[in-house]
């Protein structure tokens, strides 16, 4: 990882960032849509037999990939399939080509093109949000953010639920994709499951978080994110006037993200730390 200061662009800069990230999310989305065959094929697996990579995750980092050489060459990138290509502007574009790729293989439409841009070292414990766009393939909605300017859906303003008892809250919540990791997670949805008003595993941990943005889910929490699964959403919760956290004081990343209005994010914290459901043992 490289390792540059965090130096926030001006609010008309950050505009005309959230503009483009909106612009390389709906160029992708429009390949996807367009390109998908009657059947998908998996090209690859990659933490797991069950964790698929299709031809189209490939070709829309690479369609990403492309318009930010060409418009932003000074920048970084840090892509699902293609990993980290440092820039010298202090800011990294991270990317999922196709969050919900379980879901395009089977043809369930949840699925999404998340693209964040964040200030300082690309690594959710260290850099600071930017930008962020999240083009829901199937339906065509996009959500955006620009750091100070607020969270959108097709143009309107996002605000996050008001905070509720965890006992009357709708969870979002995802899996990952080893024995280990989901035995761990079994186990800590025995113990949620008769606490809340209910879950949903929807697929797309960038939808998940746009849902908490616009109000149709409560609260998330997932075990396992990574990068480019957080960068987009992470900061349009935040502009709708939500959290987004890790446990017991960490950052929101790989061993827990918990998202939502603050107090039911706190409630929902304390158990899950409780039940140790950052931890895979
Ligand atoms: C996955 C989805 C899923 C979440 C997994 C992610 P991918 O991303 O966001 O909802 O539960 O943790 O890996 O592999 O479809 O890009």
């Amino acid at each position: 990882m490289t390792s540059t200061a965090a130096v926030l662009p001006d609010p008309d800069q950050i505009a005309a960032l959230r503009a483009f990230a909106e612009r390389l999310a709906r160029s992708a989305g429009a390949l996807v849509r367009d390109g998908r065959p009657d059947r998908v094929d998996v090209a690859a697996t990659k933490s797991s037999e069950v964790d698929p990579v299709t031809a189209m995750d490939l070709a829309s980092e690479a369609h990403l990939r492309a318009l930010i050489a060409e418009h932003r060459p000074q920048d970084g990138i840090l892509g699902e399939e293609d990993g980290l290509l440092p820039g010298s502007s202090g800011l990294t574009w991270v990317l999922d080509p196709i969050d919900g790729t379980v879901n395009y293989l089977y043809g369930i439409p949840a699925y999404a093109i998340s693209v964040g841009l964040v200030a300082g070292e690309p690594d959710p414990a260290h850099w600071t949000p930017v930008a962020g766009a999240v083009h829901a393939v199937s339906s065509g909605v996009t959500y955006t953010a620009g750091h100070g300017l607020g969270a959108t859906r097709d143009g309107q303003p996002l605000r996050v639920n008001a905070a509720r008892p965890l006992a009357t809250s709708l969870v979002g919540t995802g899996f990952g994709y080893t024995v280990e990791r989901r035995t761990a997670q079994a186990r800590v949805l025995a113990e949620l499951l008769p606490r809340v008003r209910d879950i949903r595993r929807i697929g797309s941990a960038a939808l998940d978080l746009c849902r908490i943005a616009e109000g149709s889910l409560d609260v998330y929490f997932e075990r396992g994110l990574n990068p480019w699964d957080l960068a987009a959403g992470q900061l349009i919760v935040r502009e709708a006037g939500g959290v987004v956290t890790g446990l017991r004081g960490a950052a929101a990343g790989l061993a827990m993200t918990v998202a939502g209005p603050a107090r039911t994010v706190d409630e929902l914290s304390d158990a899950l730390a409780g039940w140790h459901a950052d931890q895979d043992g």
